[in-house]
């Protein structure tokens, strides 16, 4: 009943997508998946796009988010991944458990084969030493941590952080890496003490206002020569796109750096921009999708109704983020000069 009473509201505050969306989500029973998946990502009538697109108007959407970026951005990242374990077991690859873009490249991979070819590309952009100092800055369930582990021999140097507690105890079970169950852009670093920094599909709850600090921490606690290893998705111009307001429903107070921004930003911080290189988010979102859905009976006994929808809406919003191309993922390296 209080979904039909929101509808009105969101169309009117919000937009027609974010109203649609959140009535969807918030159905008592679970939703016809494919028909949510077709609905969203299929052809757009051009009316309902200029809809979509026309409101809420630019200025009106940055009133919205400055008003939720008021709210603790870490606290809906906590809220996310602190759904249950089992939960993202259910439908993440069973090798590494990546909750991060996969690498197709011949097309027709399985998930566990896109997501070694990433974990390999990333390794070799990382390229990580026995002895050096690593720390990755959004450690998920340790999938990269455990992959250069498994390729060093070195576990000692490795350290994570994470906002999930669920992830956290995780880790210390199953693993033992040191994770830091902290915000990353609050956190004190120690001097020039790292070798390499990286940072996969964390990057984009950064705000843009919080770029200069945390990159200025990152530049400094890195040894002069060291690496930072990044891989995130970012909105390809500075202009804020309606999506940005839908995004809202699945992270609150969620603002992507635009591209041509973030790269100012890392060169301003002092870094020498090595590598950039962009991939296809769209295969993995679906074959995400397909393995949820597949086990949907086991989804519901775990996180409720609500939440299922909630995923059954989310994958197929993230897919046409990056088939309109709104949004694209990038992997950068990025090197601090060594001392001349
Ligand atoms: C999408 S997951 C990616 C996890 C992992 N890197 C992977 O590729 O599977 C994002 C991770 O970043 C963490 N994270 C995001 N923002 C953070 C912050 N400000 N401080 C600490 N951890 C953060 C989340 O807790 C989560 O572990």
């Amino acid at each position: 009943m209080l979904r039909y009473l929101r509808f009105p509201y969101d169309l009117l505050v919000n937009g027609s997508a974010y109203a649609v969306l959140n009535f969807l989500i918030h159905k008592p029973t679970p939703l016809d998946e494919e028909r949510v998946w077709k609905f969203i990502t299929g052809p757009e009538p051009a009316l309902r796009r200029i809809v979509r697109e026309a409101w809420p108007p630019s200025f009106l959407r940055r009133i919205l988010l400055r008003a939720k970026q008021y709210q603790d951005a870490a606290l809906g990242i906590q809220e996310h991944y602190d759904v249950s374990n089992e939960f993202y077991k259910l439908f993440l690859d069973p090798k590494f458990m990546f909750y991060s873009c996969a690498d197709h490249i011949r097309g027709d991979e399985t998930l566990i084969e896109a997501q070694t070819n990433k974990a390999n590309h990333l390794l070799g952009l990382i390229d990580p030493k026995p002895g050096e100092k690593i720390v990755e800055l959004g450690c998920g369930w340790a999938s990269m941590l455990r992959h250069i582990e498994q390729h060093t021999g070195d576990r000692e140097n490795l350290e994570g952080f994470t906002l999930s507690k669920e992830q956290a105890a995780y880790i210390k079970e199953n693993f033992g890496y040191r994770v830091r169950l902290e915000n990353f852009v609050k956190a004190d670093y120690p001097k020039e003490y790292y070798d390499k920094v990286y940072s996969i599909a964390a990057w984009e709850a950064i705000r843009p206002q919080e770029n200069p600090i945390i990159l200025k921490k990152i530049y400094d606690a890195l040894k002069p020569g060291g690496r930072f290893v990044l891989h995130f998705f970012s909105r390809l111009t500075p202009k804020l796109p309606a999506a940005i307001t839908v995004s809202q429903l699945f992270f609150p107070g969620h603002v992507p750096a635009s591209h041509p921004e973030i790269v100012h930003e890392f060169e301003k911080a002092g870094f020498r921009i090595t590598q950039m290189t962009c991939h296809d988010y769209r295969t993995t979102l679906r074959q995400w999708f397909e393995a949820m859905v597949a086990r949907k009976e086991e989804a519901i006994k775990l996180v409720g109704i609500e939440t299922y929808n909630r995923y059954v809406v989310f994958f197929p919003a993230s897919y046409k983020y990056f088939d309109d191309r709104t949004g694209v993922l990038f992997r950068y390296v990025l090197s601090k000069p060594p001392i001349k």
